[in-house]
């Protein structure tokens, strides 16, 4: 398949969220990624809800929901009810990962796990299966900005592997540090989906950006 392109709206303007949606609307963008961080499972705060739905009630696109949240079961229906198409929750803020994902699946969401640069792809074995995609952080979730983790790589290859080994369909989506200088390699090594933050929003014509992050010319 084509990748995706969903760029973070946590580096767009929030002083002008109706413009930088239709921005995203009106680009070669797939998705809308939007980052949920609660102060505890990452050191920072972004936004919740009512941004959620705010940005929801402009946007055309799916809404890819990237919670970076402990215990994250306790809002599974509210960012269902804000409008999230996908849920993605981090492994290591689950206890109990399996049910969350039945839960989000049976609210009639797509599914998603996270990993930390940290936690290794292995881990995902015995859920593989249940996941309709994988969120390989390349940097340590928290900010927009950061510089991309070449450790990458090695573990999108690998996702990739266990995704074929397994029969699982999961898109594997790569989130941080993303640019034009290793979009390519990286949908060569086996990514769908490209977040892209502060390379898109920082730019002087993001949706130029956004249709460089698409094509890809090499
Ligand atoms: C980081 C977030 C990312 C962030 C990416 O914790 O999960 O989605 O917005 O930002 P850039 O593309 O600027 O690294
Ligand atoms: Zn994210």
């Amino acid at each position: 398949m084509k990748h995706l392109v969903a760029p973070s709206m946590l580096s767009a303007d929030f002083a002008n969220l109706q413009r930088d949606t239709e921005m995203v609307n009106n680009s070669d963008a797939d998705w809308f990624h939007l980052d949920i961080m609660d102060g505890m499972f990452v050191p920072n705060i972004s936004f919740g809800l009512p941004v959620v739905k705010a940005i929801g009630r402009h946007a055309r696109k799916p809404l890819d929901v990237h919670l970076m949240i402990e215990d994250p079961d306790r809002y599974l229906d509210d960012f269902h009810n804000a409008g999230a198409d996908l849920l993605t929750v981090h492994m290591e803020a689950c206890r109990h990962l399996h049910r969350s994902i039945q839960k989000i699946h049976s609210l009639g969401m797509k599914a998603g796990v996270s990993l930390n640069p940290h936690t290794p792809v292995n881990a995902l074995e015995a859920i593989i299966r249940e996941v309709d995609l994988v969120l390989i952080m390349s940097v340590n979730p928290g900010f927009g900005g950061q510089q991309f983790i070449p450790q990458a790589f090695e573990k999108i290859r690998r996702l990739q592997q266990l995704i074929r080994k397994s029969g699982s369909s999961a898109l594997i989506e790569v989130d941080g540090g993303v640019t034009t200088a290793n979009a390519s390699d990286l949908v060569d090594a086996g990514a769908n989906v490209l977040v892209a933050g502060s390379f898109v929003f920082k730019s002087d014509d993001p949706p130029a950006t956004i249709q460089n992050l698409k094509q890809l010319k090499k």
